[in-house]
């Protein structure tokens, strides 16, 4: 079975569909890879890399008219003509706005797997083209916004003066989103971020951002975790709060997207004229008329002084990564087809069924709605308490109560009053540590740990006095003594041993 690899047809496309590395994954799971002359030439990938690893480098016409063709973008309709009838293609395809597209692949009787409609479920994560592109996307609008930016990104106090860090603003924190988050968090700017979606502030607080809110409670959370259209009401909150936030933003990056709709627009003209000049909006969504008003589709525009970016070609900036985690996804879809042995088309298979276009001529597209069971009730936080005691009779009560001021009259009324001194201080210790231990939230037990070492040496001490009153080593307070010293000895290693651990793990580079 031939797969091809076709050098893209899309004017400025850098990536390509296969690397090396999976061309040789593909080899070995029984396919014949024939890629066209330089199709990886811009993203590093030579020819001779591809024959080093066993594939065949043939013309641009004899990929086309492979069994199985790989490709990154949607092809042009004169680039399906070249395919061979009966085949398969397999690329982002966007069904939804390509009816000519499927038009022409029902005429080949083709075959045709659309990358971009594979679902976002946790099992074809492996597959997800548009998170692993989204997330490069989300790196480079950061890396392209610094280069408009004329300031730094990072705070510095420096003897010619000092610069604040860059106040960035994500809007829509997506994967795309959470990724320019981190890239800027990595910069040093301070950056919020605002969503519609209510989960995505864990999300964004836990890569170190700050999550905005707007007053009116509403989920914009569909069952499947995208998006949905918000009300008016609550558009309105979110202009208010963009408002008040723009005079003070340096960066904003717009990745906000409702699936199969125009991305709505966010970041509105008196946003940009407010903002101060020298100002950059990325916006991510300019393919899709972009989030922020005055967004020109692959261009860079200055309105009112600020740099507007709306590259459609972020993730093919980065041509090498992006073509291997583009080639890896697709090497992951073809094993779920079944590899050159086993090649099938599964309709149970969620993945395949989603990303299935057209099937041998036919139109698959859109896919039949998965009837999934409702989203679990999101239960709140659960509090650990104490187990609730048992009801017990006012008889058993009374008798416990009794038992317990007994047993301590006893020891007060006839214990030597060095013992009584000692099981006081054991019993508020017994409080203490209690009341310490249980109040400390679960996180934080680990450097709680390390700090009980200071406890350890008191005991240590106490321990090491002990011992040396010269009394016989079968006396029960030197071996209590000699107990408390192992013990105390073991928590102070393993208290180092474990902070050693955790600053290694903070430590970067490590
Ligand atoms: P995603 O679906 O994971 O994220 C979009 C986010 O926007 C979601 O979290 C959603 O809740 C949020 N959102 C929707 N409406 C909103 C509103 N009114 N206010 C605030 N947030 C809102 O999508 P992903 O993968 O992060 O991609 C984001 C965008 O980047 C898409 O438009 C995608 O097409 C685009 N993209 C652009 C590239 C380029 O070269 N310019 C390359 C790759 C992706």
């Amino acid at each position: 079975m031939i797969i091809g690899i076709p050098r893209e047809g899309r004017v400025g496309e850098r990536r390509v569909a296969a690397t090396p590395e999976s061309a040789k994954a593909l080899i070995e799971m029984g396919f014949t890879v024939c890629v066209a002359e330089n199709a990886g030439l811009l993203a590093s990938f030579p020819d001779s890399s591809f024959e080093q690893v066993g594939a065949s480098i043939v013309s641009q016409e004899a990929a086309w008219a492979s069994v199985v063709v790989l490709q990154v973008n949607p092809p042009s309709v004169e680039e399906i003509g070249g395919m061979r009838q009966g085949g398969t293609l397999i690329s982002l395809l966007r069904p939804a706005q390509n009816q000519a597209l499927l038009d022409t692949l029902m005429g080949k009787k083709a075959t045709a797997l659309a990358l971009d409609q594979i679902p976002r479920i946790t099992r074809a994560q492996k597959m997800d083209v548009l998170s692993s592109m989204g997330n490069i996307a989300g790196y480079r609008a950061v890396v392209e916004a610094s280069q408009h930016y004329g300031g730094f990104f990072g705070g510095q106090m420096t003897a010619a003066g000092k610069s604040a860090p860059a106040k960035v603003l994500v809007i829509g924190a997506g994967v795309a989103g959470l990724s320019a988050l981190g890239a800027a968090r990595g910069l040093g700017a301070t950056v919020y971020a605002f969503d519609v979606r209510v989960s995505a502030k864990e999300q964004v607080e836990s890569l170190g951002g700050r999550f905005l809110t707007v007053e009116i409670e509403e989920s914009g959370e569909t069952a499947g975790g995208y998006a949905k259209t918000m009300s008016k009401e609550f558009i309105d909150a979110e202009m208010a709060l963009f408002r008040e936030h723009a005079p003070t933003t340096d960066v904003v990056i717009t990745t906000a997207l409702i699936p199969g709709r125009a991305a709505p627009k966010l970041w509105l003209a008196d946003m940009v004229a407010a903002m101060k000049p020298g100002s950059v909006v990325v916006d991510l969504a300019a393919e899709q008329g972009g989030n922020c008003e005055g967004t020109v589709a692959g261009e860079v525009v200055q309105v009112d002084g600020v740099n507007i970016i709306g590259y459609t070609d972020l993730v093919s900036r980065l041509p090498t990564v992006a073509s291997r985690f583009f080639a890896k996804n697709v090497q992951n879809l073809i094993v779920e087809l079944g590899g050159a042995e086993g090649w099938h088309i599964d309709h149970e298979d969620e993945a395949v069924r989603g990303a299935l276009a057209v099937e041998a001529g036919e139109l698959r597209f859109p896919p039949p709605k998965i009837e999934r069971p409702p989203p679990p009730v999101v239960a709140p936080p659960t509090q650990v308490t104490a187990p609730e005691p048992k009801a017990e009779s006012g008889v058993g009560r009374l008798l416990a109560s009794a038992a317990f001021v007994g047993v301590f009259g006893a020891i007060g009324l006839f214990a030597p009053i060095e013992f009584v001194q000692h099981f006081s201080v054991f019993v508020l210790s017994c409080f203490v540590g209690w009341q310490l231990i249980w109040n400390v939230n679960h996180a934080l037990h680990t450097p709680l740990m390390s700090v009980t070492n200071a406890i350890s040496g008191i005991i240590l001490v106490g321990g090491l006095l002990q011992t040396g009153r010269g009394e016989s080593f079968t006396a029960l307070p030197v071996i209590l003594a000699a107990v408390a010293l192992l013990l105390a000895s073991i928590n102070v290693v393993g208290g180092f041993l474990v902070t050693h651990r955790m600053l290694a793990m903070f430590r970067r580079g490590n």
